[in-house]
């Protein structure tokens, strides 16, 4: 059966989409990563992604000033023209638009550094260590219309430290949002794959 295609958002370093697009190198893995797609045109995650021979595109929002649907739609068609069946934001710093949340609905995922419903935003380890939790980690959730909103699909925990500080916190969570992502869009891709023969 063929591989679920995954659309991969990213803004920034990409490093949540390296670890999926090496997931993807052993054949036996259920997803392929079809596109990677950014809203900025310098995030460095595009040339890692071209580097490791993945098709990118750079949609550039301020090409569409004001007009935040129009700069998703562009999106949202080039997912379709890739046949993307499944989309994985992956440190997508931009709050989607109901028109593409509505789009992907049930099949877009993100994945946040904090455990959801608590600390949403992007402030999460500074705001953890200022409560003083003793536990941080990561979420991977279906995305809807409120940031960091959408149902809970897996969590992983991570101790919180009195010496860290948001660098060390971030770096402790990194590496569980690195083991769990991959397993959940295997999971994601798994049960797309049965939809589809059902
Ligand atoms: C990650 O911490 C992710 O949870 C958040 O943004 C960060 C992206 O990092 N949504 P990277 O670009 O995947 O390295």
């Amino acid at each position: 059966m063929s591989r679920v295609r995954v659309g991969v958002l990213i803004s920034g370093r990409g490093s949540n989409m390296e670890v999926l697009i090496a997931a993807a190198r052993d054949p036996a893995y259920p997803a392929e990563i079809a596109l990677v797609v950014s809203n900025r045109p310098d995030a460095p995650g595009l040339d890692k992604a071209t580097a490791a021979g993945i098709p990118t595109l750079a949609v550039d929002q301020k090409a569409f000033p004001g007009d935040r649907e129009g700069h998703e739609r562009t999106i949202d068609w080039a997912l379709r023209e890739a046949g993307v069946e499944l989309v994985a934001l992956a440190g997508y710093m931009r709050l989607l638009s109901p028109f593409l949340v509505r789009a992907w609905a049930g099949r877009m995922v993100n994945i946040h550094p904090s455990l959801l419903p608590e600390f949403p935003g992007t402030n999460s380890h500074a705001e953890v260590l200022a409560a003083g939790r003793d536990k941080s980690g990561c979420t991977v959730h279906l995305v809807t219309e409120g940031m960091d909103e959408g149902p809970i699909i897996a969590q992983a925990e991570v101790p919180v430290l009195s010496t860290d500080t948001e660098t060390s916190l971030a770096a402790r969570v990194l590496e569980q949002e690195h083991r769990l992502y991959p397993r959940v869009i295997a999971d994601l891709a798994r049960e797309i794959a049965a939809e589809r023969v059902s």
